[in-house]
């Protein structure tokens, strides 16, 4: 037995990017041989590695029991190695070595689901990104060594499915009880994309033949009573593999490709090459079990993994710090293909509001960091909206300026260049650069600097030249961490509306930039600069930013009158939206009067109803309390954003009278054919239903319980159960509890029926109390824990009083049994220095509290930035 003492001292050591040095050894091939028994897993590995610079051959390895470790056939004895908790360093290694280890893992017992686990009673899954890995086997585990993956997996003939990369070489039995399969994949690749799955599970099949021609076996693993949940999925993935044929020139390369779900899993989905896993959440789609949205978020992360195939697994990252290099990137292809499965405009929306409300104030925080960080301690903190949804925007704001054409030759340049390699954001750079002839190199501020850019313009007209001038400034907040901060390339897209007629002037400027479309965009690249626009024939007014072309905070002087104009007039649905929510936000935060919000809604609604109807849902977002929360940076009192917002929408409802009831019952989401309509009829009801909640028509419970009870369309049944719930209606628990009975068995609906609860207003600790006590409660499912959690912070009120215990104590459990959750969750009370006094000090007094309790670099790595402020 040879298992090193826990880590003390070298827990919490900072990596930094400028230490990057490549790998001494390269490995050309490793042989797996992973033999999985109730109470452990033997793991054999053979790999052929070869000396590529001076230094020692270092296997990484964590919580491995070594049981023999040969070079080139010779056994090493303990002298001739030096192992401590997170690897092996053999000095003076041969130039070729042949390096075979046997180890003993303990996937029954793994809760941190990383590496090999047991997911449930008959399931084991991998999940090694970023460094799970090195929890199966010593191996260099990191992105830039590349290897040939053999596997063999054995197990129990209980366990009738063994699955691993690439294709089925050999099958058969091992003794009696026992078979094998072995899988090779002839793609090199990085060892967080290596998988294994080992568990009883049922299969869809389905075949696509990609535009070069082949012919590939599609299959998704599920629970059996789970298969007619695949379907959506399956076509989502068919549509995927054509869309980057399509837009990208990129076809599938080999004869496979395997889903795997699973309830036990800390993330959405992991790319794993030809093999997915896949949290249950991303992939189970049906709408009799679950929403809208969660259908929508199914296809767009089934074609996010796919994506990665080419942005992540053919070229991949050199090191952790590249991470946005492949999860920017496939953010802003999912993003695209998801715009071109639904309204656009809304797809826009939707991603612009995760934007603002988690990367704008994550970068506004003590959490704040560059989208390609220079340190960090543990990589899973890394994550982030920054990384993923900031990364995603620079993608976007450089495919805006390029033009489709140009961007994908510069996509090309990129494939071209590199497929089989680990790269840097600067070769990405320099590859659209190179194969768009537009020079981007000043893009790569955006990846080196944290902070969201303040943009502020303003619009001059002088009437006797018939000139408009928009002059424009940039400014960033100072940051502790990162000095010598520079003004960034902003691609701001706009249009010129004549007040009068509500038509859009042809711009006419020899500053716009030539990018192929219609709309004009201006590379704004200064500190400060200014643009005219010729033959304006009347004080025009402006939409700036449309499609929001960059990821800033625009300051406009706006009169409300104009906004209400833009929500009118303006063609771009996004900027449409976001004239209303700057209204709402002026009316919330501000007390501008709400009426003119109202009128202009009233008079656009029937034209957009007709047109999109998920846009005209959107129309009505009011921004929520804790966006609303984040836009406020001291003295921050939850209790008078909630009444303010409370107030407006009772306001909202008492104007709009019968209008909601018109409408609600005008709507019939049955006679849409499309999807994208059903789903906007759908939201529209919901939201004309819970208005007339606030109107106080005791009715409108009926009409809510008829909802509930005659739909089997998931979003339906949960805009019902919602109205009823939220309201204290006389029904309300009668539904719950038929609900329960109907679900019971079912994870994913059952996850809804725990938010909703967890998310009543007047939801309290007892209700929380509840609902964690509860038998269908497991603290083994991050599903679940989310549920509550993800419910309970719906209402920041709730948040920041008895909900700041629930997250402390959860924090502290998770230290342990999940830190990569735990940390995630604790992240909720980021913004706890935001707070009015006295809960600032008493929140910060339960975070100082918890530092002495927790152990995992995931959590003290977080406490310790959230505190820093
Ligand atoms: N590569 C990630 C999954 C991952 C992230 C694994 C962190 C381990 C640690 C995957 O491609 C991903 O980004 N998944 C997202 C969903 C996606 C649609 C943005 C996720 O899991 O949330
Ligand atoms: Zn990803």
């Amino acid at each position: 037995m040879n298992i090193a003492a826990n880590p003390i001292v070298e827990a919490n050591q900072t990596i930094y990017l400028k230490d990057y040095q490549k790998p001494s050894y390269v490995v050309d091939s490793i042989h797996l041989d992973i033999q999985v028994y109730d109470d452990h897993t033997d793991v054999s590995s053979k790999l052929v590695m070869k000396r590529q610079t001076d230094g020692d051959l270092v296997l990484l390895g964590r919580d491995l029991e070594l049981k023999s470790i040969k070079i080139n056939g010779k056994k090493l004895t303990e002298s001739e190695y030096k192992l401590d908790s997170e690897q092996l360093v053999i000095r003076n290694a041969p130039e070729q070595a042949i390096v075979e280890t046997v180890v003993l893992i303990h996937p029954e017992t793994n809760t941190q689901l990383e590496g090999l686990y047991l997911a449930g009673s008959d399931l084991f899954v991998t999940q090694n990104e970023p460094e799970g890995f090195r929890k199966i086997t010593f191996y260099p585990d990191r992105p830039d060594v590349l290897s040939v993956f053999t596997t063999r997996v054995e197990a129990d003939k209980k366990y009738p499915v063994l699955l691993a990369n690439g294709n089925l070489i050999e099958a058969g039995e091992s003794g009696e009880d026992r078979h094998y399969t072995i899988w090779q994949d002839p793609t090199k690749k990085p060892a967080y994309l290596f998988a294994c799955v080992i568990g009883d599970l049922a299969v869809l099949k389905d075949r696509y033949t990609t535009s070069e021609g082949r012919d590939v076996a599609l299959e998704i693993y599920a629970e059996e009573k789970d298969i007619p949940k695949c379907h959506i999925a399956m076509e989502a993935l068919k549509h995927s593999m054509r869309w980057d044929e399509e837009h990208y020139g990129r076809a599938y390369d080999l004869d496979n490709y395997m889903i795997v779900a699973t309830s036990q899993f800390n993330m959405g989905a992991m790319e794993n090459k030809g093999l997915n896993i896949f949290n249950t959440s991303c992939v189970l789609a049906d709408e009799e079990y679950t929403t809208d949205a969660a259908i929508m978020r199914v296809q767009s992360v089934i074609a996010h993994e796919y994506f990665h195939n080419w942005t992540g697994n053919r070229i991949t990252c050199r090191d952790w710090f590249q991470l946005c290099l492949k999860e920017g990137l496939t953010v802003f292809r999912d993003q695209s293909f998801s715009e071109d499965l639904q309204s656009a405009a809304v797809q826009r929306i939707d991603d612009v509001a995760v934007l603002k409300a988690h990367q704008f104030p994550e970068d506004a925080g003590p959490l704040s960091h560059p989208p390609r960080p220079d340190h960090f301690v543990e990589i899973n903190n890394f994550y982030t909206a920054t990384v993923y949804e900031k990364g995603a925007e620079i993608n976007r704001m450089m495919s805006t300026l390029l033009g489709k054409e140009k961007f994908r030759k510069g996509t090309d340049e990129y494939f071209r260049r590199h497929d089989g390699q680990a790269v840097t954001v600067e070769d990405w750079v320099a590859a659209l650069t190179a194969g768009s002839g537009v020079d981007l190199s000043a893009f790569l501020i955006w990846y080196n600097q944290p902070g969201t850019p303040k943009l502020e313009a303003k619009g001059e007209y002088d009437a006797s030249t018939q000139i408009y001038r928009l002059t424009f400034k940039q400014t960033l907040k100072a940051h502790p961490k990162y000095s010598n901060l520079k003004p960034v390339p902003i691609p701001v897209a706009l249009a010129l509306f004549n007040a009068q007629t509500g038509a859009q002037y042809t711009l006419k400027s020899d500053r716009l930039f030539e990018n192929g479309v219609k709309d004009g965009v201006y590379l704004f690249d200064q500190a400060e600069a200014s643009i005219e626009f010729t033959g304006i024939t009347e004080k025009p007014i402006a939409s700036l930013l449309r499609n929001f072309s960059a990821p800033v905070n625009l300051e406009f002087n706006y009169s409300d009158p104009e906004l209400a104009f833009l929500l009118q007039y303006e063609t771009n649905g996004f900027n449409q939206w976001q004239a209303t929510q700057t209204l709402l936000e002026r009316i919330l935060l501000d007390g501008h009067d709400a009426q003119i919000y109202v009128d202009a809604i009233q008079q656009t609604l029937p034209n957009v109803i007709e047109k999109d109807p998920l846009l005209a849902s959107r129309l009505f977002d009011v921004p929520t309390e804790s966006y609303l929360g984040s836009r406020i940076d001291q003295d921050y009192n939850p209790l008078i954003v909630h009444e303010a917002r409370e107030a407006l929408l009772n306001q909202l409802a008492k104007v709009l009278g019968s209008f909601t009831k018109d409408t609600y019952l005008s709507l019939d989401p049955d006679s849409q054919h499309e999807f994208s309509q059903a789903m906007g009829v759908r939201a529209l009801k919901n939201i004309m239903l819970s208005l007339m909640a606030r109107q106080g028509d005791s009715e409108v419970f009926d009409l809510a319980y008829a909802q509930y009870e005659n739909s089997m369309n998931m979003s339906e049944r949960l805009g019902a159960l919602k109205v009823l719930v939220w309201n204290d209606a006389p029904q309300a628990q009668a539904a719950l509890q038929d609900f329960y009975t109907h679900f019971k068995d079912e994870d994913l609906s059952l996850d809804q029926w725990f938010m909703i609860q967890a998310a009543h207003p007047k939801a309290t600790a007892e209700t929380i109390q509840y609902l964690t006590t509860h038998v269908d409660y497991d603290l083994g499912t991050p599903n679940r824990i989310r549920s509550v959690s993800g419910g309970l912070n719906a209402n920041p009120v709730n948040t920041w009083s008895f909900g700041v215990q629930h997250f402390v104590d959860l924090a502290k459990y998770l230290d342990e049994k999940n830190p990569i959750v735990g940390s995630r969750l604790l992240q909720v009370l980021t913004r706890w220095y935001t707070l009015a006094e006295p809960q600032r000090s008493e929140v910060k007094a339960s975070l100082e509290a918890l530092k002495s309790q927790v152990k995992s670099k995931n959590v003290s790595e977080t406490l310790n930035s959230m505190l820093s402020i």
